[in-house]
């Protein structure tokens, strides 16, 4: 199969992480457009479930590392409201510059119905976030722990920059547990997602040897399972670690604190 066999040529190191910049500049213009269908709509399902957990209240600060075309990144300043204040961060120009085109978008309506935070878009390194110990009230990552080079690392930053008692979120694709749900689960993602991104492949062609909307398959391979994550939460010092599957496990969300 096409997807297991990219799963092992995806490259490791430095080298994953050239490959995933110029998989994302490829695909950018259509990336929330090929979420939406891939999901069959399920993606917003899974954002209201990341608001419900992310505790910031008006006037807090948050980070949204790897924050792509800033969807998360715009949820959390509808949270810290006028007060407070974000960070969209990603090493993609081509995903922020769809970010800072859509906020625009976004602000300009709401200017009319009442303001949201003020959001920052920084052009940075997950695996080396420009900020001080205890920046931050929350720092989520969405869909992209399976994409950094340096999994335990990126974790490790993200509690770095929490501020004492901040919450550290990551929504995730992740395997389903019940084989009721895996199996199907399974045949639409490894055979049908490749199918449905050709339609974008054949206008961007191959990344390197790989075709993009094999890689998104192909990197949930090797991805760890959900407690092997939570594990992860835990050795970065991050206390109350929980996690809970959405759509029968397709995705989690996990959430850990930083001890006060
Ligand atoms: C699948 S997208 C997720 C975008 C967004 N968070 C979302 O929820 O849709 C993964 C993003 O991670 C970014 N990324 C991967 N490794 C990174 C790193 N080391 N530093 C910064 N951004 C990184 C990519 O550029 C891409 O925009």
């Amino acid at each position: 199969m096409e997807v297991l066999r990219d799963a092992e040529r995806i490259p490791t190191g430095g080298a994953k992480d050239r490959f995933v910049r110029k998989l994302f500049a490829a695909i950018a213009p259509t990336y929330d457009l090929m979420n939406v269908v891939m999901s069959a709509g399920s993606i917003h399902l899974w954002h209201r479930a990341f608001r419900r957990r992310t505790g910031l209240r008006p006037g807090d600060r948050a980070l949204d590392v790897c924050t792509g075309t800033g969807e998360l990144a715009l949820i959390l300043t509808e949270q810290v409201g006028p007060e407070g204040e974000v960070v969209g961060l990603d090493f993609s120009p081509e995903m922020l510059a769809i970010a800072r085109e859509k906020s625009a978008r976004r602000a300009l309506r709401r200017n009319r119905h009442g303001g949201a935070g003020r959001v920052t878009w920084v052009e940075g390194d997950a695996l080396d976030l420009p900020y001080p110990d205890d920046s931050f009230d929350a720092v989520s990552m969405g869909f992209a722990l399976r994409n950094v080079s340096d999994l335990p690392r990126a974790i490790r930053e993200m509690a770095r920059v929490a501020r004492p008692g901040g919450r550290v979120l990551t929504l995730e694709l992740s395997k389903p547990p019940s084989a009721l749900v895996r199996y199907p689960y399974f045949f639409y993602f490894y055979r049908v997602v490749p199918l449905l991104g050709r339609l974008v492949d054949r206008r961007t062609g191959r990344v390197g040897s790989i075709r993009p909307y094999t890689y998104l398959p192909a990197s949930l391979v090797k991805f760890p399972d959900q407690r092997a994550v939570a594990g992860l939460f835990e050795e970065a010092g991050l206390v109350d670690v929980s996690y809970c599957g959405l759509s029968g496990g397709v995705v989690t969300l996990h959430v850990g604190r930083k001890p006060a």
